[in-house]
């Protein structure tokens, strides 16, 4: 059934999502995290300049969703979150990738974001996507029956940049001026 589901998901596309979408990404959000945001708030967020909103659309239906806010040089992933059923089909991978151009085409040289400390399928999803432990807020999750929160970065330096470098500077190349 792995292996049907997988083939399936390999014809997903990641697709913005803007406001409408609120309702499909809260009932999403639910699904992966103890305290839910509302469809209101998700909406407040996408309806402002600063957050943009992705997801994983198959046929008709959203599987995926993804919350990025870029403000000046820095952005954030806000949230990720993968259908249950749809869970280990490399979807927040691809979502997660998308997400990292987005943000270096809105000017972020660094992508941030924070993840309970005993969250493993999203700590492998992070790693892999180049993802370093910058620090650490001890029992920030303990209210909601978690850990600490690891507070992660990855440099934005090999993704699109918004305008190509001037000709000069390419013809100069990187060690001079
Ligand atoms: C984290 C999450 C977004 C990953 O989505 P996904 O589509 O399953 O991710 P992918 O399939 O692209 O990759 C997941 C990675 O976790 C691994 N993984 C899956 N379940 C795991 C588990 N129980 N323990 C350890 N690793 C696990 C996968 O093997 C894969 O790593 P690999 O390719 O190196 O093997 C999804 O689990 C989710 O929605 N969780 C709830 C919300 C959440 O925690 N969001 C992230 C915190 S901000």
């Amino acid at each position: 059934v792995i292996f049907l589901r997988r083939w399936r998901a390999a014809s997903a596309r990641i697709v913005p999502l803007g406001a409408e979408a609120a309702e499909a990404m809260a009932a999403l959000h639910a699904t992966g995290f103890a305290r839910a945001w509302s469809a209101a708030e998700i909406e407040g967020l996408l309806t402002g300049r600063t957050t943009a909103g992705l997801g994983v659309r198959l046929g008709s239906a959203v599987m995926g969703m993804a919350l990025v806010r870029v403000a000046a040089d820095e952005a954030e992933i806000l949230s990720i979150a993968i259908d249950r059923e749809w869970r280990g089909c490399g979807l927040a991978t691809r979502l997660l990738d998308r997400a990292l151009d987005l943000a270096a085409r809105r000017g972020a040289r660094r992508m941030l974001l924070e993840v309970e400390s005993g969250n493993a399928p999203a700590l492998a999803l992070y790693r892999r996507a180049g993802f370093r432990e910058v620090g650490r807020r001890r029992g920030y999750y303990a209210a909601e029956g978690g850990g600490d929160a690891l507070v992660l970065a990855r440099d934005l330096a090999d993704r699109a940049r918004p305008f190509p470098p001037p000709p000069d500077a390419v013809a100069s190349g990187p060690d001079r001026g």
